[in-house]
């Protein structure tokens, strides 16, 4: 077992949410349970929004469901336990309460495994990968003709493009907005270029109609999903093109990420944006003057480093060195002075020698993160990585170094969140904190938390909020007025 940070278990691991207040009763109920990424969460909207319209309302319990469905993360064995130990669990409801009960894998195990998920989990009915949910009604159909049915088609074109994703389980003020799909960039450990296809980019004006619906709904914040956004390139549709090789008539309607966040920034300018990932191969400064052009786009970025050594990043084939990252942080920090940065690190890559880890740990002192979602190497069968090279770091060593880099990491966000203290920031109230209902809880633009006693402020409001205090990573304050 791997130790990894609470707060990345949140994000990327999330324990499943269910999908709730769903459509209307027709008689056919669903419950969708969400692992991995925020992408997985994002897919199920849509995927309930496929079976909303095919009669489906959603139930909070497995005991009343038609249809189970669970997406899920392959991205690290963990992962993958998990989702086999809710099996378990589904199979025991459906022994004893809900005989009925029809289940279908959706996400990325679906797609890692296909067919072969039908034989080493006897009660899954249905395996759908990321690129065929589309197919669902249809498979459905198919369970109830007697037959397992399984799609795990990957798509050249397939984003979604026009569908409504239902917004589930949300707070009404916060979601998620997909915009490209899949990844081209083949990182030797990563197995989601294989559970997600090829990288495509979606219609700038669905994306856009996705965005000012959101803000007539009363949603304050968006962000904008994609494994790597700065690839992003719309030039009429399907697998990703050079731009140079574009024709000239594609040239002039193509958009690429700069061009697609200024045009988010004018749907409205009470509409926060946020994005994620970006990949330090790719993210220019074109990218980084839109932001600090647009005061509704927020002042983080999330630039995943994964090592502080240009050799192991060099086997993980992430296209860049130490020093160019280091440079992409030097331009972040000279043109938006305090931008919040974050990152993911994976502890104990193939052949990390101490010296490699220490180089880790030296970048992170140099770049002073705001947070990070921090790993211990984890083979995914039939990557690059379990291919070409061995997973020869011991489990005991790659946890010592996670440690290291965990603890580095959490001194770093204490400076961090005190650079922020006795200034004023305009916080989105998302909601309320959870140790008091007297208290409020809502994210700065640098994505601090910060926490301040509701007085008659409530959530979708902006707040200026004057930080007087914090813990290890939340601001305490108190609000001035309203922003
Ligand atoms: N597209 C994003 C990352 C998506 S996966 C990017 O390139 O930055 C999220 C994170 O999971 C990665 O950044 C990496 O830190 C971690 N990760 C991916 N594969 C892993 C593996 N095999 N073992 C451990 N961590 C892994
Ligand atoms: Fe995986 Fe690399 Fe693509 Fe991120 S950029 S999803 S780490 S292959
Ligand atoms: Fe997991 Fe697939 Fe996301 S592997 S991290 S759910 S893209």
């Amino acid at each position: 077992m791997s130790i990894e940070s609470k707060d990345k278990i949140i994000s990327e691991e999330r324990q499943g949410e269910t999908i709730q207040n769903v459509g209307k009763s027709s008689g056919k109920k669903m419950y969708i349970e969400s692992y991995g990424c925020q992408m997985n969460f994002s897919d199920s909207e849509i995927v309930a929004s496929i079976l909303q319209k095919d009669g489906f309302s959603s139930t909070p319990n497995l005991e009343d469901a038609d249809i189970v469905l669970v997406n899920t993360c392959s991205i690290r064995e963990k992962a993958e336990t998990t989702v086999r130990n809710r099996l378990k669990v589904y199979n025991a409801i459906k022994r004893t309460q809900n005989p009925k009960m029809m289940v279908g894998v959706l996400g990325c195990m679906a797609e890692r495994l296909k067919e072969k998920f039908l034989e080493e989990e006897k009660l899954v009915d249905i395996v759908v990968g990321p690129d065929a949910y589309r197919d669902l009604p249809n498979l459905i159909d198919e369970v109830n003709d007697g037959r397992k049915a399984v799609n795990v088609i990957l798509s050249k074109e397939e984003t979604y493009a026009e569908i409504s994703p239902v917004r589930l389980g949300g707070n009404g003020i916060t979601a998620f907005v997909s915009i490209m799909r899949g990844c081209d960039n083949m990182c030797t450990f990563c197995v989601v270029p294989f559970t997600r296809g090829r990288e495509r980019s979606r219609d700038p004006k669905s994306i856009l109609n996705e965005c000012l619906d959101l803000v007539k709904n009363g949603y304050k914040e968006v962000t904008l999903l994609g494994q790597n956004v700065d690839s992003y390139l719309w030039s009429g549709g399907g697998l990703k093109k050079d731009f140079e090789k574009l024709s000239i008539e594609e040239k002039d309607k193509s958009v690429n990420f700069s061009q697609l966040l200024d045009l988010v920034a004018q749907v409205d300018p009470s509409l926060r944006i946020r994005f994620s990932t970006s990949h330090p191969k790719d993210m220019n400064d074109d990218v980084i003057h839109v932001m600090a052009k647009h005061e509704n786009i927020c002042d983080h970025v999330h630039l995943p480093v994964q090592s502080g050594n240009s050799r192991i990043l060099e086997m993980m084939n992430r296209g860049y060195t130490r020093e160019w990252y280091i440079n992409r942080i030097e331009s972040i920090r000279k043109i938006i002075p305090n931008c919040g940065i974050s990152m993911d690190i994976i502890s104990g890559f193939c052949s990390e020698t101490e010296q490699d880890h220490k180089d880790t740990l030296s970048l992170m002192e140099e770049v002073k993160y705001d947070f990070g979602y921090m790993f211990s190497y984890s083979e995914r069968p039939n990557t690059q990585a379990q291919r070409k090279f061995e997973d020869d770091v011991s489990v005991e060593i790659k946890k010592v170094r996670l440690q290291e880099i965990v603890d580095l990491q959490r001194k770093h966000s204490k400076i961090r969140v005190e650079t922020r203290l006795n200034k004023t920031h305009k916080v989105l109230v998302e909601g309320f904190s959870k140790k008091s209902k007297e208290h409020l809880y809502g994210r700065t633009t640098f994505n601090t938390v910060v926490v301040f006693p509701k007085e008659n402020y409530k959530p979708g409001d902006y707040v200026l909020v004057k930080a007087n205090t914090c813990t290890s990573a939340t601001l305490i304050g108190k609000a001035v007025k309203l922003a």
